[in-house]
Formats: C-alpha cells, structure tokens, sequence
C-alpha cells in the first residue's frame, strides 16, 4: 500500500492540466465518493497496527497534496476565465471615500481659532504617572479633589494611571519651557465612569495654558469670549459660573445658552438650555512653583473643554456613545459638514 501511495504522490507532482475537463478528471478520480482517496481511506482501517503508523503519515500527505493541487488548479481557472471577460472600459466600482470623523472635525476647528491667536499645540503620553496628572497640580495624595476623577490605575501600581485631563502635558511643557508659554493640548483621556449618552469611559479634551508676566482674569475672560464667538458665533450667550479646581483659583466654569429649540437640546441640556462646556482658571502659584516657575513673576490662566460636548452640541448628538460605534450611517451624516 505504501509503494502504492508513493506512486500517487509521484503522479501528482508530476501532473499538469490544461483544461476544465482534465481538472475534473481529476477532481473525480481522486476526491469523489468512489475516488482513490476513499478507497486507500478504507483499506487503511484494516491494516496491522504496526503498519498504520507510516502509511497514515503517508496517506495523510497525499491527501494534503491532492487538495492543494485541486486548489491551485481551481484558482488558476478562475483567474483564466476573469481575464477573459476582463472588460477594461468598463467604469471603477465607486467604494466611497472616507472622512474625518466629527470629532476630528471639531477638534481641529478648535485648533485652529487657538493657532489664529498663537497657542501652539503640545502633546503628553496617555499613560501618565501621579506626580503630572495629580501632584503636581495641586493635589497631593489623599486630596479630596481626586475623587472628581475617577481614575484607572494600571496593574497594582498607583504611580501609574490612564490621565484623567490633559493637565498632565501642561506641566510637561512648563518643566521644560520656561514662560512666556502659550499651548493646547488636545488629546485622549480616561475616567473610571458608567458609560451611557452623557457619559464615556474615554472622551477628548483641549486644555490650554498661558503664563506671562501681569495677566490676569479679564485677560482669560477675553480669550474665552473670544474663542466661544468664533466657534459659535457672535450672537451666542455665555456666563461664567464660579467653581473649584485645585490648579486654579480662582475657578469658574462656562456655560452656554443653547435655547431649547429642538427634542436634543432638552436632552443634551437636561431641559435647562444651558449646558457647560469649559472649566477654566488662574493658575495656582502652587502649580506654578511645582514646575520651578516663579509665581511672584508670572500668572497665568488655564482652561479645559470637553469635544465630545461640543461636538453634540453643535451638531446636535443626543447619545455620546455614537460617537465610537463606527457605524457607517451615523459617520456619513457629516461627510459634508465643516
Ligand atoms: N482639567 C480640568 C478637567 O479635566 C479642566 C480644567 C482645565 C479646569 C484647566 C480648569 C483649568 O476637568
């Protein structure tokens, strides 16, 4: 039997088909029901026990062989018949080009009202340690302000988390660069919270700093006035909420006036009209002498917005959630906008 089969295997490396009937031939001869695989299948099971080792080995590669040759032949006769119906005139299939997604879209409008004014942009790792994304802005271990991040922490080590803000670059940069400064760092971060259409484990923001000799509230009050004119336009109502931050102080928050013209103003405002869209402050002369910056010197201000935010807003999103789906239906809806 094994000579028997060792001459098969011999055959088919040898073979060579020119056409579909051969092919058949072939197929029939040794893959059908009654076929020589079959048959050598058959009489194996009454083989001595001793024997069935090598033979199996045997019969198994001829069995690979067999459908390989059947595959590569079956392939190259598809290929023979496509070329022969091969119409070159005939126009591209249209597959559709990609676009930016709208959080891109947004994003980089934001970039750019900032780049207008001189704010250059600055990048920092996502996976921080505590010192950049918590102590050195003002909240040693144990500060209470921690908590208003729920924070992922990789493996068992707490020095070493997911940022929760991109504050972290902001002290990046100034541990590097002495002021004047003026960046925006957009950017990924993470927070440990239930995801749902307000709400999402992972979202964008653009944080921005500025330090320089004498500036002060009004000056941080202008440039957001005049970033919220030239995103939303002139006519838009904005007001400054005071708040807290442990970077900054004093601390507010922006809340715009969106009205309650549509079923996803309501949800997306929760029936107010108003929706927050910014924190922002004067950067904490602790923050600054962290990063050996000379507070007596310098101030500056900060602020911090979520895309996410704004993009439902402006593009009237009422589920968060949409935004990392990638269905094609949702996405192709701002294939126009920009
Ligand atoms: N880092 C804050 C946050 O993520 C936002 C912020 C930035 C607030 C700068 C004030 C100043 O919530």
């Amino acid at each position: 039997m094994q000579e028997k089969i060792n001459k098969y295997i011999n055959d088919i490396n040898k073979l060579s088909i020119k056409n579909k009937e051969e092919y058949t031939h072939f197929k029939n001869t040794f893959l059908s029901k009654n076929g020589i695989l079959n048959n050598l299948f058959n009489q194996f099971k009454s083989l001595p026990n001793e024997e069935k080792k090598i033979t199996g080995k045997l019969l198994n590669q001829l069995k690979q062989l067999v459908i390989n040759k059947a595959n590569t032949l079956s392939s190259n006769e598809e290929r023979i018949t496509k070329k022969e119906n091969l119409d070159l005139t005939m126009p591209a299939i249209y597959s559709g080009i990609g676009a930016e997604h709208p959080l891109s879209k947004v994003q980089n409008r934001i970039i750019e009202i900032f780049n207008k004014v001189g704010f250059v942009i600055s990048d920092g790792p996502e996976i921080e340690d505590d010192w950049h994304n918590f102590s050195a802005l003002n909240m040693p271990e144990h500060h209470p302000a921690r908590d208003m991040q729920d924070t992922f922490f990789i493996t068992l080590n707490p020095d070493t988390l997911l940022r929760t803000h991109t504050s972290s670059v902001q002290i990046r940069y100034m541990e590097n660069n002495p002021p004047p400064i003026r960046i925006i760092s957009p950017g990924r971060v993470y927070r440990k919270e239930d995801i749902s259409a307000r709400a999402h484990c992972i979202f964008h923001q653009i944080e921005g700093l500025y330090i320089d000799s004498d500036v002060n509230f009004s000056d941080l009050k202008k440039m957001i006035m005049y970033f919220v004119h030239n995103l939303f336009g002139k006519d838009v109502k904005i007001r400054f909420r005071p708040s807290f931050f442990p970077f900054t102080e004093p601390s507010a928050e922006v809340d715009i006036y969106w009205g309650l013209n549509s079923e996803a103003d309501y949800r997306i405002t929760k029936g107010t009209g108003w929706l927050e869209i910014m924190g922002c402050g004067m950067v904490d002369p602790n923050v600054l002498e962290n990063v050996n910056i000379d507070a007596t010197k310098f101030s500056g201000f900060a602020f911090g917005l979520g895309i996410e935010r704004i993009t439902m807003l402006l593009h009237q999103v009422d589920d968060l959630r949409l935004f990392y789906e990638n269905d094609i239906r949702f996405l192709k809806q701002f294939n126009q906008i920009h």
